[in-house]
């Protein structure tokens, strides 16, 4: 299946696209908030708050977007992020979202919630990729987890540090959401419409999540997200267990979940590769602030001690420019390459990433710039200081 520039010239057009090839309860499932959903909206909004100063009769042939992330050459500073269930979002979503990233030149994050597993995708690929960890009660399932990870070559561990408990995502709940899909009678209708979704799901055998079946004693309710993560994650979670799992890896880690410039301090201090700056996407803590608003403060707090990456709201290479030049070393895409997957499989997963590519480059070339690692704050008009401070420590009542 391939999609041409005339059918998606933006990351819009392809989740047009999207939604109308993937089941209702899926597109809903990516497409959505925690709760009022209002951080998921600013973490887009918030972006236009920032200007690029445009500069003008400077040389800009022969333009650099390649970079390096975590060590690793990149063909320019996008890695496809950890999304839960992207094997619902279209047949071995997993394995197509890896190929397309790495035959493009970005990394890959597989999650632990994600329905091809480790070993399946590493049997499908040709390079190593990312894996991403969310800690649970069952240590000694975390302790293989890791395991699995080392033996299937994954380069780095990125782990997640704020969905200990789930956000409610109430669109989640009024579709009944469950990997598989649970087969009500609105599901059966609405998977009808979508012929191409239900052909390529009736030829894998990857319907599961695939990490966790087959590895966990009782898992009981798993089919159910929110159920699993609320009984299974493991809510003591604490710098020390982060300390633990850095030891059990041993391998280059990145801290994701970091939205607060005290917590990006602490993490910094543990001495791991890096950071991500990241709200989950507006899916966890509904009233958070957006991501961008956060990346400058915390970049200036840690970005000498530690890197600092960035996700949450990109939406096009223009965005993926204004938070390098807020000092990010490189950045995460979720959504935008979901929306190709569901569009189009492989095939769309590319053009997400071609369409923010032409973006980022011309936008670069419209800042007078020719190097994507020699962007900065120069290159920004930013907006008056957010209204937000921490207020100090309440009085104690008389
Ligand atoms: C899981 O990572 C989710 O946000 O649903």
């Amino acid at each position: 299946m391939s999609i041409t520039p005339a059918q998606a010239p933006s990351i819009d057009d392809l989740r047009d696209i999207y939604k109308r090839r993937v089941p209702r309860m899926f597109y809903d499932y990516c497409e959505t908030g925690s709760y009022s959903a209002s951080t998921f909206i600013d973490n887009t909004e918030a972006f236009t708050k920032y200007k690029l100063r445009q500069r003008v009769a400077r040389n800009i042939s022969g333009r650099n977007l390649k970079t390096k992330m975590l060590g690793e050459e990149v063909a320019m500073p996008v890695a496809l992020a950890p999304v839960g269930s992207t094997g619902m979002q279209h047949a071995d979503g997993e394995i197509l979202a890896c190929r397309a990233a790495q035959k493009f030149g970005v990394p890959f994050t597989l999650s632990t919630m994600s329905v091809c597993s480790l070993e399946e995708v590493a049997k499908h690929v040709e390079k190593p990729f990312w894996f991403q960890l969310y800690v649970m009660n069952d240590r000694g399932f975390v302790k293989n987890l890791v395991q699995r990870a080392k033996d299937a070559k994954c380069s780095a561990l990125v782990l997640t540090l704020d969905l200990q408990i789930l956000g409610q995502r109430h669109k989640d709940i009024r579709n009944g959401l469950s990997t598989p899909p649970r087969i009500t009678l609105p599901n059966l209708i609405n998977m009808m419409t979508k012929p191409r979704w239900c052909l390529g799901m009736l030829g894998t055998k990857n319907r599961n999540f695939g990490n966790i079946m087959g590895h966990v004693k009782d898992v009981g309710n798993l089919a159910d997200l929110s159920h699993w993560a609320n009984h299974q994650f493991d809510q003591t979670l604490d710098w020390s267990s982060v300390e633990f799992i850095r030891k059990e890896w041993g391998g280059k880690l990145l801290l994701k979940g970091i939205n607060d410039v005290e917590d990006a301090k602490i993490a910094a201090k543990l001495g791991s590769d890096g950071i991500i700056v990241s709200n989950h996407g507006g899916r966890q803590l509904d009233g958070a602030p957006a991501t961008i608003d956060m990346l400058g403060p915390i970049v200036d707090a840690v970005g000498g001690s530690t890197d600092v990456y960035f996700d949450s709201g990109i939406r096009s290479g223009i965005d993926v420019l204004k938070a390098m030049a807020l000092g990010a070393k490189g950045t995460f895409i979720g959504r935008a390459f979901v929306y190709g997957l569901g569009a189009a499989g492989e095939a769309g997963v590319t053009r997400s990433l071609e369409i923010i590519k032409s973006e980022l480059d011309t936008t670069l070339a419209l800042c007078g710039e020719r190097d994507i690692t020699k962007v900065g704050r120069h290159n920004l008009l930013m907006p008056p200081a957010p209204p937000f401070t921490i207020p100090e420590p309440q009085r104690k009542r008389k």
